[in-house]
């Protein structure tokens, strides 16, 4: 497994998930540096998995850049939805990204299958590689409900329709520093530290 020292490749072109990784990041005095900052093309996510899907980003990057990388795929799993959007989170919101449509496909969905259960979670798979090495991969979750209609402007995706278990504001009704703490990208990021010491 590569020591986290120097600089390494955030292989994400996701500005939001860029600004959390790199606050994680920056404790350990890593210097964080964007995959688009350096022109990495994105590569297509063909997994199934969030784990197969961060792999195959960090290793991509990784390898174009001779860095090491870290990647993170996350999404939303909306359990009356059969897990939906799941690895397909970003798509739903289409080519322009615009998740005011991916919100409300949710909602549409869930009045679809007349849902009772709003429960839900975000899953977020971290992946480190070494430049033509290996990859490792861990996992965190955080767990909470989907509220309509939905509540707050800060943060990014899904936010403003998660509420996170033990809260009554959604994600997005949080400031960053409230927010990061209770991701699932945070909960993978301590297994990635406990791995690394
Ligand atoms: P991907 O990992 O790039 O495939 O994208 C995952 C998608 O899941 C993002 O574009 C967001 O829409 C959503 N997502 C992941 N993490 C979060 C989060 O912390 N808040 C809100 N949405 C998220």
């Amino acid at each position: 497994m590569p020591r986290l020292t120097g600089r390494l490749v955030v292989a994400s072109h996701n500005s939001g998930k860029v600004r959390e990784i790199a606050a994680l990041l920056a404790p350990l005095g890593v210097e964080a540096v964007s995959a688009a900052s350096l022109g990495l093309p994105e590569p297509e996510e063909t997994e199934t998995t969030f784990a197969g899907n961060a792999a195959l980003k960090a290793k991509a990057a990784a390898d174009a850049s001779g860095l090491p990388a870290l990647a993170d795929d996350s999404g939303l799993e909306v359990f009356a939805l059969g897990g939906d959007p799941g690895v397909y989170s970003a798509r739903w919101a289409g080519p322009t990204k615009d998740f005011a449509v991916a919100m409300e496909r949710v909602q549409d969905e869930l009045a679809a299958r007349q849902a009772k259960d709003f429960s839900a979670r975000f899953v977020c798979a971290l992946a480190l590689a070494e430049p033509g090495g290996a990859v490792d991969v861990f996992e965190g979750e955080a767990r909470g409900r989907i509220v309509f209609p939905a509540r707050g402007l800060q943060g990014f995706g899904y936010d403003p329709i998660f509420e996170p278990e033990g809260h009554t504001r959604t994600f997005g009704e949080m400031s960053h520093e409230e927010k990061l703490p209770l991701t699932h990208r945070a909960r993978a990021f301590e297994k990635l530290l406990a791995a690394l010491s």
